[in-house]
């Protein structure tokens, strides 16, 4: 009895294995039409990170004083399902250096409607023109007047927008600011 329902267990096994391998086939093809991007049968397969391509870089020398500055377009490649299977993104960045000698390094996209925002040192430029009057250089935007505090990690200080824009990693190395990535969560 006992090898009766063991043969019989056995000859299931045997018999699932074909039904599985068209499941499997069935299954692989659909989550490749809900995700084009996954590898057939890579069930596992992560998520699709963006890509940054090359780091941006600036020689310290540019930076003598506190609150010089430079604008940046950092390359990041998203993948799609097209002929060339990415997205080039050119995110607009600025760096500014801060008077304790730390730099900030943020995305211009507003994290409110994604408008490109400005750098401004004047405070009085920044009452006149956004409503708002700072203590010092701040990073405002002209679509709906939100404006980012640059010596306290970007907090909001006025306008709508929800929190602070997205920051860059950098790295100081051999006399040269090298920004290499940016914060995860989106461009915006
Ligand atoms: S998009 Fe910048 S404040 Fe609205």
């Amino acid at each position: 009895m006992m090898n009766l329902i063991t043969r019989r267990n056995l000859l299931k096994a045997i018999l699932s294995i074909p039904i599985l391998g068209t499941l499997a086939m069935a299954v692989s093809p659909f989550m490749r039409f809900l995700k084009p991007t996954i590898k057939p049968f890579n069930y596992m397969q992560g998520p699709d990170l963006p890509e940054s391509l090359e780091p941006v870089m600036f020689d310290l020398s540019l930076f003598p004083n506190a609150f010089d500055f430079q604008s940046f377009n950092f390359i990041q490649a998203n993948k799609e399902f097209t002929a060339l299977g990415r997205q080039i993104n050119k995110i607009p960045g600025f760096v500014v250096k801060l008077p304790n000698g730390d730099f900030a390094v943020y995305s211009r996209i507003c994290p409110h409607l994604g408008c490109v925002f400005n750098f401004v040192k004047d405070p009085e430029e920044v009452a006149k023109g956004y409503n708002f009057k700072p203590d010092g250089p701040v990073f405002a935007c002209p679509c709906h007047l939100s404006v980012f505090d640059i010596q306290h990690d970007g907090k909001v200080v006025s306008g709508p927008a929800p929190r602070p824009p997205r920051k860059f990693y950098y790295k100081v190395e051999n006399n040269k600011l090298v920004i290499s990535d940016l914060e995860s969560g989106g461009v915006a």
